[in-house]
């Protein structure tokens, strides 16, 4: 594999069933269950100069998606630490959104889940490619489509056939992202979560199994209500979402984002219609302001 290839997909080493590696000596079975079933489940959590966002809570969600699948978690939150740090030194630092994934692990082909498999544990460290400033102040454009993934979109399963054709549908319509509505109420984006607001409340969908616990959105929360912003978490109708005053996207890899456009109309009313609102910019600064004041893993 070309070097530039190769640095188009991650950074150098990775690390795989407990080693790290030059990225052209992981191989997988193709008989691994991740491969044949997409029978696994996956993280992303972003590292600003080797100090985690939220690490624990991505990995306590990880272990919740590993419940869902009933896989054994291989490592504990120190375990995974300490491999974490190991791969963001082994690739010098800076921004990264360490990727990782397991699965079920290698088995003979059969839908029936076979006990005792040894797990496969892929990690990967990307740089972190959060949007370019230009894009806070312009916006993102979205497209409203029928949500029809599985039912258990609470488990971050690495079988996610269903969000990449609906956020090509999206593409295909000329939108950067989708708004997806199940029952047209409001659930998620294709790997974010969103959040409107109406008359200076921040209205949020509820966690239920329709829709992934992002944890950029329960920090998103926590922030707003520190800082004492009018939030509310309840269904969000598909009416109320075109009459929003604002939209925002919310991950770990885009942070906060206004959504501007709405299958093709300005979102939100008079001259700041199309424009990021108010509390979009009061959100984006607090949560600068808490990234700022990250600490180094295990601390
Ligand atoms: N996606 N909803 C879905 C369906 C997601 O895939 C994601 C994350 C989120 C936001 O979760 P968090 O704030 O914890 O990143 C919501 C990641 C970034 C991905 O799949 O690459």
């Amino acid at each position: 594999m070309s070097s530039e290839m190769n640095q188009n997909m991650c950074l150098p080493t990775v690390f795989l069933n407990g080693r790290l590696m030059p990225f052209e000596d992981a191989y997988i079975s193709p008989l691994d269950r991740g491969f044949i079933f997409g029978d696994g489940v996956y993280e992303v959590i972003p590292f600003y100069d080797g100090m985690g966002l939220r690490c624990t809570e991505h990995l306590q969600r990880l272990q919740r998606s590993l419940d869902g699948l009933e896989i054994a978690n291989p490592y504990t939150i120190a375990e995974w630490e300490a491999h974490i740090g190991a791969l963001i030194t082994a690739n010098h630092g800076g921004n990264v959104g360490v990727y990782i994934q397991i699965t079920r692990g290698v088995a003979k082909r059969d839908f029936s889940p076979p006990v005792g498999l040894t797990q496969t544990v892929f990690m990967m460290a990307n740089p972190l490619a959060t949007p370019k400033p230009e894009v806070y102040e312009k916006g993102i454009s979205c497209v409203s489509l029928d949500d029809n993934r599985w039912l258990r979109c609470n488990i971050k399963a690495t079988a996610l056939l269903g969000a990449v054709m609906l956020k090509h549908a999206g593409n295909q319509e000329g939108a950067d992202e989708v708004m997806l509505f199940r029952d047209g109420y409001l659930t998620e984006s294709s790997a974010s979560n969103i959040a409107a607001v109406k008359d200076g409340v921040i209205l949020c969908p509820p966690l239920d199994n329709l829709l992934l616990a992002g944890i950029t959105y329960e920090l998103m929360i926590e922030l707003a209500r520190k800082a004492g912003l009018p939030l509310q978490i309840r269904r969000v109708s598909r009416h109320e979402v075109r009459a929003a005053d604002e939209l925002w996207i919310m991950s770990s890899t885009k942070e906060v984002v206004p959504i501007t456009m709405l299958d093709g109309r300005p979102v939100g009313h008079g001259s700041s219609a199309g424009k990021p609102g108010a509390l979009f910019r009061k959100m984006f600064s607090l949560f600068q302001e808490y990234k700022h004041g990250l600490k180094p893993l295990g601390r």
